[in-house]
């Protein structure tokens, strides 16, 4: 199986990273891993166009957020690491989103009769969301919760199942739940 792990934190030794690194090194040795760090990739913000709309490659100059989506062509199963900001995934994750859209729907703008066509249908998807807020508050709707609604969102527009949702809170003091979180880490990625 091919699988991309998309990590969202900017922050290379941080709790995101830690457990996408964790995940990795699980996998089946089988499987043919690439992992890609959103803040490797210099991405130009969608600028609302909407040209790119039924199936059109977008008017911008290529850059990361075209790279990005040949590799989830490429991938049966997408690993996203994702830090809650402001309750919601980072802008840096969201700008690729924007500037993808006929990658996961095809839809005619001004159509009249509105029929959405997922395009990554077949491809399965594993989501590790980190909170700096303690649990339970972590699963407001405000926070973690918020943040998973928003990944899934794009990826049910897409077609893309959504397997799993790991949910890490208090990462602002994870040294104290390091161990259990990464046993489950290790177990999801095992599972694949
Ligand atoms: C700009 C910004 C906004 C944040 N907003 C939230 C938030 O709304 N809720 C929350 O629980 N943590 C919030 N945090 C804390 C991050 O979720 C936390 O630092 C992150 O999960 C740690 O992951 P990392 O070590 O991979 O960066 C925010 C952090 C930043 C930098």
């Amino acid at each position: 199986m091919n699988i991309l792990i998309i990590n969202a934190s900017p922050r290379r030794n941080g709790v995101t990273s830690g457990l996408l690194g964790e995940m990795s090194s699980n996998m089946d040795k089988g499987h043919v891993v690439e992992t890609v760090r959103i803040d490797d990739l210099a991405m130009r913000p969608c600028i609302g166009c909407l040209k790119c709309r039924p199936d059109k490659p977008c008017i911008l100059p290529p850059d990361g957020a075209q790279s990005l989506a040949e590799k989830i062509r490429w991938a049966d199963l997408l690993v996203f690491g994702v830090p809650v900001y402001w309750g919601n995934m980072p802008g840096t994750l969201k700008i690729f989103f924007d500037r993808n859209v006929p990658l996961f729907e095809y839809c005619e703008a001004r159509s009249v009769r509105y029929i959405p066509l997922p395009r990554l249908k077949g491809k399965a998807a594993m989501l590790v969301v980190t909170a700096g807020c303690p649990f339970p508050y972590s699963l407001l709707p405000s926070q973690i919760t918020g943040t998973v609604r928003s990944l899934k969102t794009v990826l049910n527009a897409g077609g893309v199942k959504v397997l799993s949702v790991l949910r890490v809170s208090d990462a602002f003091e994870f040294e104290k739940k390091k161990d259990a979180y990464m046993r489950k880490a290790a177990r999801l990625a095992r599972s694949i």
